[in-house]
């Protein structure tokens, strides 16, 4: 969840530091902290609570000729957010940052009689002061000593005081890439970070150690053996992880949508129809399964919310979602009959990532919905379907959603022709609805001011419903999700025909309830619901098609979308519960792109 950087090279390491660290301030923002050897040589470390902002002040006076040094920025997992918790841990002559957890800290703190050595509540720390312990003046080999004695997570990068100009680094499922430019050598936990640098990058493979220097970058394998390690290309350019004038990253993601979708579909199409023979993906294995497991956490498995309401009813077979970190406790039925679909975002949730292991013990083939190429989940999926939609930088999560939705129903597609379920003009006329759903995103986007002025109500509340039935009632699942995580009102999303049983009790004078009816075939049975919230007094904000028949005084407000075939309503629905979050967020006057307590990309279980 940390985000981590390191530099070595000419340039100002201060600069690249600092600024790496508002690139990766994303993944963790409870503290930050940079290491560099000074011009004496000595490792100096400057570090504090609170936003990268702080840090920079308080580094205004580190010269510009620094050359070498990492740069840290926390999610706190062992130990509060205190100034002596943040990174990086210096012991002895170890300066060392890290990202993910250390399991047996404890039990590394009696074996190595660390008690009264330690400053810090945290794993990290350990890990510092074991690897001092087992330093001998020879990085490589000291680090090599080190990684058999740790469970857990890791990427660590490491100063030894005693080899000035030289970074190394090690990890344990916890992401790493690095690249060796004109400019120097660079590693970070994300590819953001090294953009401003580098198209070309490693995903350091993990057990290896690698050494960066100004010069070169060298890998070593688990044998010690100095070995290549492959090299990729980024597919986004530098411009995508900035603003570009937009208040806030989220609201660019927002906006970036279409053109996101677009990309996600429009190259996987030959001949009007699905096509993922570029994906390595064939046929055979929509054909051969007779069941389908999804495995998501938050944002991803509700998009496997949606995929699940359309699969099994056309697919005709049966097909689960599960929460990625409640999917080993079920102890799930699966086996070489199952296709299991995992989705994620930036590839690195150890949750999902731990599920996925799961099915594939059990014999399941496993494809992955993913956007962050070279990604753990990518590398450890026997199939993988790269969404388009370039780094999402905001913490919650908007494009990323419906580019998962755009694979997932281009994957519907082919297995419903793949299995018989749909004839080559049901196909083609399945993708043209799809690629309706592009310009009606570029409507509602168009309607943002619209959404706002009907949010305004609903800011003041604590609580909020979203209320819905079949395919709406999975997309109310995101809409809440959403409003509760940037604007910190309580929401719950609710089967518009549950509340009857219980959750009716709630509703009183202007409680708000967002309520989704764009199924035709649900429609008026959710307008009878929403009949029944507001004669108990709630403020209901209504989205439905342009052609819906709605009463008048029906609702307090209603949204209109554009008139899509029912199953693809999602795609301008989500828009609509981005920006009715968003604007509650802003009017809220609370953080958008950096809610409190969350992190990006969640490496913790
Ligand atoms: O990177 P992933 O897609 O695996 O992340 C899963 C969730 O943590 C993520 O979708 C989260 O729920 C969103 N940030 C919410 O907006």
């Amino acid at each position: 969840m940390c985000g981590i950087i390191g530099y070595t090279g000419p340039l100002s390491a201060k600069r690249v530091l600092l600024d790496g660290l508002s690139q990766l301030e994303y993944r963790g923002y409870d503290s930050s902290g940079i290491g560099f050897f000074d011009s004496d040589f000595s490792v100096k470390v400057i570090k504090t609570t609170g936003k990268v902002a702080r840090l920079k002040e308080l580094c205004r006076d580190v010269p510009e000729e620094v050359h070498c040094g990492l740069g840290h920025t926390r999610w706190a997992t062992h130990g509060g957010v205190t100034q002596e918790n943040s990174h990086p841990h210096q012991a002895g002559r170890v300066t060392l940052i890290h990202n993910g957890i250390i399991e047996n800290c404890h039990q590394l703190t009696t074996d190595y009689h660390l008690e009264g050595k330690l400053r810090s509540q945290t794993d990290s720390e350990v890990a510092a002061w074991v690897l001092d312990a087992l330093y001998d003046g020879e990085p490589l080999s000291s680090i090599r000593r080190l990684i058999p004695l740790l469970k857990g997570s890791y990427g660590f990068c490491i100063l030894f005081s005693d080899h000035p100009g030289e970074i190394y680094a090690v990890r344990n499922v916890s992401p790493l890439v690095a690249a060796y430019t004109r400019s120097g050598s660079v590693i970070a936990s994300d590819l953001t970070a090294l953009i401003p640098y580098t198209r070309s990058y490693t995903v350091v493979p993990e057990g290896f150690v690698v050494k960066l220097t100004p010069y070169r970058m060298t890998f070593y394998d688990e044998e010690g053996n100095q070995t290549n390690a492959e090299t990729m290309e980024v597919n986004w350019d530098t411009d995508s992880a900035r603003k570009n004038g937009f208040p806030h990253f989220m609201l660019k993601e927002i906006h970036e949508q279409p053109e996101a979708l677009k990309n996600t579909i429009l190259p996987r199409l030959t001949q009007g129809l699905p096509d993922f023979k570029a994906d390595g993906i064939g046929d055979e294995l929509f054909r051969e399964c007779s069941r389908i497991r999804i495995v998501a956490c938050g944002t991803a498995m509700h998009a496997g919310m949606v995929g699940r309401a359309l699969m099994e009813p056309l697919l005709r077979i049966p097909v689960q979602v599960s929460v990625a970190s409640e999917f080993r406790y079920e102890d799930p039925v699966i086996g070489e009959d199952t296709l299991t679909i995992v989705i994620s975002q930036s590839g690195e949730t150890i949750d999902t990532l731990a599920a996925l292991r799961l099915a594939r013990e059990r014999g399941s083939r496993v494809l992955s919905i993913v956007n962050v190429k070279g990604s753990t989940i990518a590398r450890e999926s026997d199939y993988v379907l790269y969404t388009h939609a370039g780094p999402e930088i905001a913490v919650a999560s908007t494009k990323a959603y419906s580019v998962q939705l755009a694979a997932l129903y281009l994957l519907l597609c082919r297995m419903a022709l793949v299995r018989g379920k749909m004839t080559r003009e049901e196909g083609k006329e399945f993708v043209k609805d799809l690629l309706d759903a592009v310009p009606a995103m570029d409507a509602m986007i168009g309607q943002s001011d619209v959404i706002k002025t009907v949010v305004r109500p609903v800011v003041s509340r604590q609580d909020a419903f979203f209320i819905g039935r079949n395919l709406d009632y999975a997309f109310s699942l995101e809409g809440a999700l959403k409003l509760k995580e940037i604007s910190y009102i309580h929401a719950d999303a609710y089967a518009a025909g549950e509340l009857k049983h219980g959750t009716i009790a709630l509703i009183a004078d202007q409680v708000p309830v967002i309520a989704l009816a764009t199924q035709d075939s649900v429609f008026s049975k959710t307008i009878s619901n929403v009949r029944e919230v507001k004669a108990r007094g709630a403020y209901v904000i209504l989205i439905a098609k342009e052609s819906a028949p709605v009463e008048t005084g029906a609702a307090d407000a209603v949204i209109r979308i554009p008139d899509l075939h029912d199953r693809f309503t999602v795609f301008p629905i989500a828009v609509v519960l981005q920006l009715i979050a968003y604007h509650a967020s802003v009017l809220k006057g609370v953080d958008v792109d950096q809610p409190r307590n969350l992190a990006k990309s969640v490496t913790v279980e």
